[in-house]
This record gives structure tokens, C-alpha cells and sequence, in this order.
């Protein structure tokens, strides 16, 4: 039972223990446009886009993840889109979220990016 829970997650390439550190996130903007997993999403949610190597055909789609900036601040989003640019374990992070993760005092409009640890949730 168990070696074949985790062939069975071996073969769908997500083991939930995989967790990611020190990951590129950018922002990317979802509003307006139907994304790559079929749903339109705002700007204002907390949603991320997967890096063309793990998107997996789309299988991934609405998987929780778990995005931690290594400063005390972490939450929840959900896997929406596919991008093409970047590193495998790489993220692009909706606006409020990119902004959330940032954290306090930082002056957004100045930060293209920043380092987060990720992993999964569900
Ligand atoms: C993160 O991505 C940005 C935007 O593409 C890039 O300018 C920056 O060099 C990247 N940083 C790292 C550590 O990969
Ligand atoms: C998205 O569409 C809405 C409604 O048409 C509009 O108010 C908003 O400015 C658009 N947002 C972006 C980022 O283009
Ligand atoms: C993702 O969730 C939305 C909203 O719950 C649902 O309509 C959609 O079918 C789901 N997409 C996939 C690929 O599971
Ligand atoms: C995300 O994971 C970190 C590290 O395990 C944990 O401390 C944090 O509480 C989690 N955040 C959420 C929103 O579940
Ligand atoms: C994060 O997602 C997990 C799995 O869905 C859930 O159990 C947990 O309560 C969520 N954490 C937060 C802070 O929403």
C-alpha cells in the first residue's frame, strides 16, 4: 500500500514532502484573460503560475501550494497558469500576493523579484 501510494505520486511527479528553496518569484498579471489551466482569476487573488518544466500538462492545475519568504510571512495560493521563462521551481505570483510576500515597508515598484521557499499543500 504504501510503496504504491508513492509510485502512484512518483508517476504524477508530486511527492507532497517536495518542498522548494530559495526560488525566483516575479509577478505576472491574471486578470483579463483566460489562463492556461481554463479560468479567469483577478489581480487581487492569491494565485501563482508554474514554470513550463513542472507544469505537467496542466495535471497541477488549483493544487494548493504553501509560499514562504523566509521573513516570517507565508500563505496559501493556488496554481493557475503555466509561463515559459526562468527556472523550473520558479514562480509568478499575482499582485496582492507578490505584494503580501514582499512584506511591509518594501517599495514594490522597486522589486522585480525576490527569493521564497515553496512546497505543496494538497
Ligand atoms: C529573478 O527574475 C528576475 C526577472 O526575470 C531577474 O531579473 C532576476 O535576475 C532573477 N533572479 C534570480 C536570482 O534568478
Ligand atoms: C480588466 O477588465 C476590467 C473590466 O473591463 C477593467 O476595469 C480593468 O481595468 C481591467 N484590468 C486590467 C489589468 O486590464
Ligand atoms: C479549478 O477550479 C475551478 C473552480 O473551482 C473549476 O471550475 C475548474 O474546473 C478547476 N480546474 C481544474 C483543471 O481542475
Ligand atoms: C507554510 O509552511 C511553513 C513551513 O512549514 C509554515 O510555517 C507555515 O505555517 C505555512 N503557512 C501556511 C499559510 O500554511
Ligand atoms: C492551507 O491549505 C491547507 C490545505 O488545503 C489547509 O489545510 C490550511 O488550513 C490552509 N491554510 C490557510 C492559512 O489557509
Amino acid at each position: 500500500m504504501f510503496s504504491k501510494t508513492l509510485v502512484l505520486l512518483g508517476a504524477l511527479g508530486l511527492v507532497s514532502a517536495q518542498s522548494f528553496t530559495n526560488q525566483n518569484m516575479t509577478q505576472f498579471s491574471p486578470s483579463n484573460k483566460t489562463l492556461a489551466c481554463g479560468q479567469t482569476h483577478s489581480d487581487t487573488e492569491y494565485v501563482v503560475a508554474l514554470q513550463a518544466t513542472i507544469w505537467s500538462g496542466g495535471s497541477l492545475c488549483n493544487k494548493t501550494i504553501n509560499i514562504s519568504n523566509g521573513k516570517g510571512l507565508s500563505t496559501n495560493a493556488t496554481v493557475v497558469d503555466e509561463f515559459f521563462t526562468g527556472n523550473a521551481e520558479d514562480l509568478e505570483l499575482a499582485p496582492s500576493l507578490f505584494r503580501f510576500l514582499t512584506g511591509p515597508g518594501v517599495d514594490v515598484p522597486n522589486v522585480d523579484s525576490f527569493l521564497a521557499d515553496w512546497s505543496w499543500v494538497n
